[in-house]
């Protein structure tokens, strides 16, 4: 499926080559459980990196070693990461090398593997969202239904400020997250061809929640 330039806009494909080495790794049909989890991670780390490119900063006076000095902070409340189960858990520790210090929101949503509806049975959110950026994690954009779930969820809890990291995404998923979401930019490592008939992307990892807690 062709993504037309209106939604690509809204999609940043991190083209770094450690990523696109490390997702043709993932790609393949023999990688290990334990290969499978720990690229999720390195890969997770370097997305992340990009996602936080903008983060405001503002100035701050310390005492350095020659006297005061300004340096510069991240600006405002921490940031919630907020995976979702189980397979957003597989990118947790990548991201948090990068914020050790971020919240957690965690949202539990299975695909119904006939409807393809995201089925929500756990959500449980940092207090305070209204004036902290949150960044959704989830190895696979498909038909976008989980992620829009998300999303909505986020918003009802008055999140204003919202991200989306994946590792891969098909057109049809980033279609519809962007036209009912078109203020969440999503990162991925990349954008694949499409969506078979059970709703899997191709080419795509497979079932990435399998892969990560080695239930195939
Ligand atoms: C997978 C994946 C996403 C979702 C993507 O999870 O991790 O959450 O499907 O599909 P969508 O874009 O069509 O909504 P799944 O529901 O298989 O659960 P799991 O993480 O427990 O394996
Ligand atoms: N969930 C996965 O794990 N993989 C897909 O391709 C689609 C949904």
């Amino acid at each position: 499926m062709e993504l037309k330039p209106e939604h690509a806009m809204q999609l940043t494909v991190v083209d770094h080559p450690l990523v696109q080495h490390k997702l043709s790794l993932l790609r393949a049909e023999d990688t290990s459980t334990n290969k499978f989890r720990l690229l999720t991670e390195e890969l997770a780390r370097l997305l992340a990196y990009e996602a936080t490119r903008d983060l405001a900063l503002e100035p701050k006076t310390i005492q350095g070693w020659c006297g005061q000095i300004e340096v510069k902070q991240i600006k405002g409340k921490k940031l919630t990461v907020v995976p979702i189960l189980r397979a957003g858990i597989g990118m947790l520790n990548g991201v948090l090398d990068l914020v050790p210090s971020a919240k957690i929101s965690v949202v539990g949503l299975a695909r119904n593997e006939e409807t393809l509806q995201p089925e929500p049975y756990f959500e449980k959110f940092v207090g305070d969202l209204h004036d902290r950026l949150a960044i959704i994690i989830d190895p696979m954009l498909a038909t976008g239904g989980s992620l829009v779930a998300t999303i909505e969820m986020l918003k009802r809890k008055g999140c204003k400020e919202i991200k989306a990291v994946v590792m891969v995404a098909a057109p049809e998923g980033v279609k519809l997250v962007n036209e009912a979401h078109p203020d969440v930019q999503i990162y991925a490592a990349a954008l694949d061809s499409h969506l078979n008939e059970h709703g899997y992307i191709i080419p795509g990892l497979g079932d990435a929640g399998d892969k990560i807690f080695g239930t195939v």
